[in-house]
């Protein structure tokens, strides 16, 4: 074969989605519709209780109802492992792991799953079946008076400190010391969980709706003590994730009844089950302290953060790490602290710890400007750091301030008249905020496979996942590219646990990990194939590994930066605040695809937009659950409330140490959101609202 010469790059031009057809037609099936011959339906039923055991499940009338084939509970259910640790490091959300004993943790807890013929007769019998309880005294109250809040590690330290905090802080010319709060909120993927379970010629098969299979299979191996090669997870098209589609009940159930029926078991949340089964975002209690010279340097900043989790599993939201990379100061403190309630375990979700801890950081720092008579860029841009502020090292590249200036120009901050309350428009107050974005940008070790086919077209194999985010295609490019062809002759397999371990979609590592994967192998594939004279007929085929590759990588700060502006227009008449315009500015190396990087960030956005004026799930301290655990109940942003948004990025040269180039795109659109409509808010109105969301209450 002769190797193609001239070409012309794809990453960089925009591309639609390489499925989308199939998406819009139906063609592309999801984990809950994909048909079964002997389908089983498997309905999960929740406990009642916030905390207490299970007396008796009453299964005798359920499994005489029409269509039932069984009922798991804790007395009946296979015993798993659940004291190993899966691929990120973490043990399983005992939520997960379940029917082990009788205690109840949390309301929302699987006590039972009801397999029945049809999804219709499952859920008759789980709403049917009687189970009875010892019901004991819950504590769900948060913050509350918390003297037993502790530090915990996540995936990053608890705390960091260096300096004289209090020293530097009397030191200042101007200090600001305020308390911010943000309410629990919840996943709401379009596609909730399901998974079906079976075993076929000794091999687990499960189709499922996750972030990774590779995460998921590596679960349900070591869960239930199964031979990783007997184990196949496949997760071909996913309605959403962000964080929410890892290990969770419904593929353990679904494996559990397909084990003891010997045939396929269906398993989906429903939308109510996803608030106590799919993990969340902690509601967060957070301190911020800075301190500044005349001039607007800071010499003390501190930020703590606290969240809660549940009783059986620590999990930290760590709201306090986004100064680690933003700000320096002489003295400089982050701390992340939980408190142990009756609660599910939160999860991951969407810019875990940034987009909390933003809002609370780029508030704080907004009213430091106010309060030094600084404008509030000119206030970030002098306090660009040099090297990481905590751990000491270079940055890789550190565009923020452009990313300012970018922004700055584009959105018409230098007409703005920083004095708020001062523009009116009917009975609207009208203000301008600002506020600064930066997310890590991380890599994971993977492998891939390429092959050179015979009919001249490729095919890469990977286990990443497309949540949504357009990744499928991402890699579709990255491939064409490296093996200097055009996307149409390369065809991407993604979703399937067999292709070899990969990342999964989180941490906005996704197309950074799997690109590198997919670069090594197809830049091997184009050197063999201008050694080879002919593709002969099964093709051939080049693996990589990345992980020596990954763990040689020169150690820097590795960040994707943004400023992130907000109009907003409050109705001094209601107190409702509407956003009128937003503009992001991103630095964040290589853009793969325009069209789909445009959406990932304008969706973080749109999302800021939502848990700076809607999202707020509310418990009943009677219950321990939701008021409200559904759509109707649980507001997110709509059509109506999302103005005209740009997204946009700079050509940001990367870093020659760094093969790949490309930096993460999935959070840092939310990131520092919300600060830039809060700040607005204040500018509108002179009021700062320092409570997550924005309620018209709270505004009148
Ligand atoms: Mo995201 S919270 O890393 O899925």
């Amino acid at each position: 074969m002769t190797a193609p010469t001239a070409h012309r790059s794809s990453v960089g031009t925009a591309h639609t989605r390489v499925e989308g057809r199939d998406k819009v037609t139906g063609a592309a099936r999801y984990a809950g519709e994909i048909p079964f011959a002997e389908l089983a339906h498997g309905w999960l039923v929740l406990s009642t209780i916030a905390c207490g055991r299970i007396r008796s499940v009453h299964t005798a009338a359920v499994l005489a109802m029409p269509g039932v084939l069984t009922v798991l509970h804790h007395e009946n259910a296979p015993r798993v492992d659940s004291g190993h640790v899966g691929v990120l490091g973490v043990p399983p959300d005992p939520t997960a792991v379940l029917f082990q004993h009788d205690r109840v943790p949390h309301l929302g807890w699987p006590v039972a799953l009801v397999v029945a013929e049809t999804s219709e007769q499952a859920r008759e019998a789980a709403e049917a079946l009687v189970v009875d309880y010892e019901k004991e005294p819950h504590d769900i109250a948060f913050p509350g008076e918390r003297p037993d809040a502790h530090p915990v590690d996540g995936h990053v330290p608890a705390v960091t400190e260096k300096g004289d905090l209090e020293a530097e802080l009397a030191a200042s010319a101007a200090v600001v010391d305020v308390e911010y709060t943000t309410p629990e909120e919840h996943h709401n993927p379009m596609e909730p969980h399901a998974a079906t379970a079976r075993w076929d010629g000794g091999r687990l098969d499960v189709f499922d709706s996750n972030q990774g299979s590779t995460w998921v299979a590596d679960g349900l191996v070591k869960l239930f003590s199964l031979d990783p090669a007997s184990v196949r997870v496949r997760s071909e098209h996913v309605g959403g994730g962000f964080g929410s589609k890892g290990v969770r009940a419904h593929q353990v159930a679904a494996v559990m009844a397909a084990t003891a029926l010997q045939r396929p078991v269906r398993v989906v949340m429903t939308r109510r089950q996803m608030f106590s089964l799919a993990g969340y975002r902690s509601p967060t209690t957070q301190r911020v302290r800075l301190g500044a010279d005349a001039d607007g340097r800071l010499r003390a900043l501190e930020h703590d953060c606290l969240n809660l989790t549940s009783t059986v599993y620590d999990f930290v939201e760590p709201g306090a790490a986004v100064a680690r990379a933003l700000y320096d100061a002489d003295a400089h403190r982050t701390a992340n602290h939980v408190v142990r309630l009756d609660v599910p375990t939160p999860t991951w979700m969407r810019a875990p710890g940034e987009a909390p801890g933003s809002f609370a950081l780029e508030a704080a720092l907004d009213e430091l400007a106010e309060k030094a008579g600084i404008d509030p860029i000119e206030l970030r841009v002098r306090n660009e750091p040099e090297r990481g502020p905590v751990s000491g090292l270079p940055f890789s590249d550190h565009h923020l301030p452009a990313c300012f200036r970018e922004g700055a120009r584009r959105f018409g901050w230098a007409e703005r008249d920083p004095r708020p309350g001062l523009r009116r428009e009917g009975r609207w107050l009208l203000g301008t905020g600002t506020a600064a974005a930066s997310f890590p940008a991380g890599a994971a070790p993977s492998t891939a496979a390429v092959t050179a086919e015979a009919d001249g077209t490729f095919t890469v194999r990977i286990a990443a996942s497309d949540i949504g985010t357009g990744a499928r295609t991402a890699l579709t490019l990255i491939a064409a590219d490296a093996l200097r062809t055009e996307p149409e002759r390369v065809r991407v397999r993604i979703g399937d646990s067999d292709f070899g371990p990969a990342f999964l979609a989180g941490g906005s590592m996704g197309t950074r990990t799997w690109g590198w994967a997919v670069m090594a192998a197809a830049g091997e594939l184009r050197e063999r194939l201008v050694a080879e004279a002919a593709v002969p007929p099964e093709g051939i085929t080049v693996r990589s590994d990345t992980t020596q590759a990954v763990a040689a990588l020169a150690q820097k700060e590795r960040h994707a930066f943004g400023a992130q502006f907000a109009e907003v227009a409050v109705d001094v008449t209601t107190g409702e605040v509407r956003v009128r315009r937003m503009l992001g500015i991103f630095a964040a190396g290589r853009i793969v695809n325009p069209l789909t990087a445009r959406g990932q960030l304008v969706g973080g956005m749109t999302w800021g937009i939502s848990m700076a004026l809607h999202e707020e799930a509310v418990r009943d301290q009677v219950t321990g659950g939701h008021y409200g655990a559904d759509l109707a109940g649980y507001h997110v942003a709509t059509h109506a409330d999302v103005p005209h948004i740009e997204a946009d990025w700079l050509d940001e040269a990367t870093d020659a140490d760094d093969p790949v180039g490309i930096k993460g795109i999935g959070e840092i659109g939310i990131v520092g959101a919300a600060a830039a409509i809060a700040n607005a808010v204040w500018h509108a109105t002179g009021v700062r609202h320092r409570q997550l969301p924005i309620r018209p209450d709270r505004v009148l």
